[in-house]
């Protein structure tokens, strides 16, 4: 047993969970996950992978995007990206609603499925069904060879490496990564993308995982921001763009291991019904980073203030607005808003982790849940 254990010592390469070895790792997964795909200096991407569907793109009507879970939020995150960058329209689907309704798909659909053990029951039906119909399937999974990537038409691995704990981290980065390749791939096929641009955005890509260090060395703070809130029965998280699916993540990651009640909205929306529950007991993450709905959010946050709720915010390095408002503010590095997500969900799954400990919650492996959901 003595053996067992240090097996497990070093399996989890002196963290005390998975989940935060996992979340430390992603300066490494991500870089892995671009490696090979990325050239900025010649503002090139290529992903071997979709390669042979590289003229199709140049005339698809419609993107699909099914998938459950966190991988549901990294495909909200691809809809901003890919229709931003590639003008191409997107829709994004629970696997389990699309497989039971009798949605329009045509032959000049393409449907993105995404997942990080290439297992999830519902996700595969929704690959059949579209299969079906004749619409080409990319697959985004982490784990090769699984079912997911033998049924797709192609696909583009993760890359993240084995994730253990339950809750999804490295995996959500990853996926992330891959759809933001997908995003400018499909942008350089349909000419909506200067090669100059390009050149620009992926210079900066390439150094999204030095950033995320960064971002990984507010720990101490975030530890501290975490027992303030460890006690709370609620939790709202708000952010718009690309910062709603970021607040998506936070909620559903604070949920599923401290068991903590939270949902994530855009922030915008708080006023048409959320607000109610706002009181000195509530505590409001927000997405408060320096991006086109910057001065947006900040009016969201004098609301949550005005009515005594808490504020945690995440802000860009040096801000001073939100900063004069909020009860606690959590720094990233300033980037492009396309890669916004990619860091500022770094902290919020700190923030999960630190608060399951503190209340003595199974991270890796939480209540009811399993890593790949087989069944429907
Ligand atoms: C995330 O933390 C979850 N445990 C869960 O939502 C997961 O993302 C979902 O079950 C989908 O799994 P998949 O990516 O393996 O398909």
């Amino acid at each position: 047993q003595e053996l067992e254990l240090k097996l497990e010592m070093l399996e989890k390469g002196g963290f005390d969970h998975f989940m935060l070895k996992e979340i430390y790792e992603q300066p490494r997964s991500i870089k892995d996950c671009m490696r090979g795909r990325i050239y900025p200096e010649e503002g090139k991407v290529q992903l071997g992978g979709i390669k042979e569907f590289a003229e199709k793109l140049k005339n698809i009507d419609r993107i699909i995007i099914v998938a459950c879970g966190t991988s549901w939020h990294a495909g909200l995150v691809g809809e901003y990206l890919i229709e931003e960058y590639a003008r191409i329209p997107v829709e994004v689907e629970y696997a389990s609603e699309f497989r039971y309704r009798n949605p329009i798909i045509t032959e000049k659909d393409v449907v993105i499925a995404i997942s990080q053990s290439g297992e999830t029951a519902d996700t595969m039906a929704a690959i059949e069904m579209a299969k079906e119909r004749g619409a080409t399937i990319f697959g985004i999974c982490n784990v090769a060879g699984a079912s997911i990537p033998r049924l797709t038409h192609a696909g583009v691995y993760t890359h993240a490496g084995p994730e253990i704990g339950v809750a999804s981290t490295k995996a959500f980065t990853a996926q992330v990564t891959v759809l933001t390749l997908m995003a400018f791939y499909m942008a350089q096929q349909k000419g909506t993308i200067t090669t100059s641009k390009l050149i620009e955005l992926l210079t900066e890509l390439d150094h999204i995982p030095e950033k995320i260090q960064i971002a990984l060395e507010s720990n101490d703070l975030i530890k501290e921001v975490a027992e303030k809130i460890k006690d709370s029965t609620n939790c709202l998280f708000l952010g718009r763009g690309s910062g709603f699916p970021v607040a998506l993540e936070g909620a559903l990651k604070l949920k599923e291991i401290s068991y903590i009640h939270a949902e994530g909205y855009p922030a915008a929306e708080m006023k048409h019904g959320p607000i109610a529950l706002i009181d000195e007991e509530m505590p409001v993450v927000f997405i408060a980073t320096q991006n086109s709905s910057y001065e947006k959010v900040i009016s969201n946050i004098q609301e949550v203030k005005a009515r005594k709720g808490k504020v945690i915010a995440i802000v860009t390095q040096g801000d001073t607005e939100v900063k004069k408002m909020a009860d606690y503010c959590i720094e990233i590095p300033d980037a492009n808003e396309a890669f916004l997500p990619l860091i500022a969900t770094i902290p919020l799954q700190l923030l999960s982790y630190h608060i399951a400990v503190m209340r003595g919650c199974n991270v890796d492996q939480p209540r009811n849940l399993a890593k790949s959901v087989t069944v429907e």
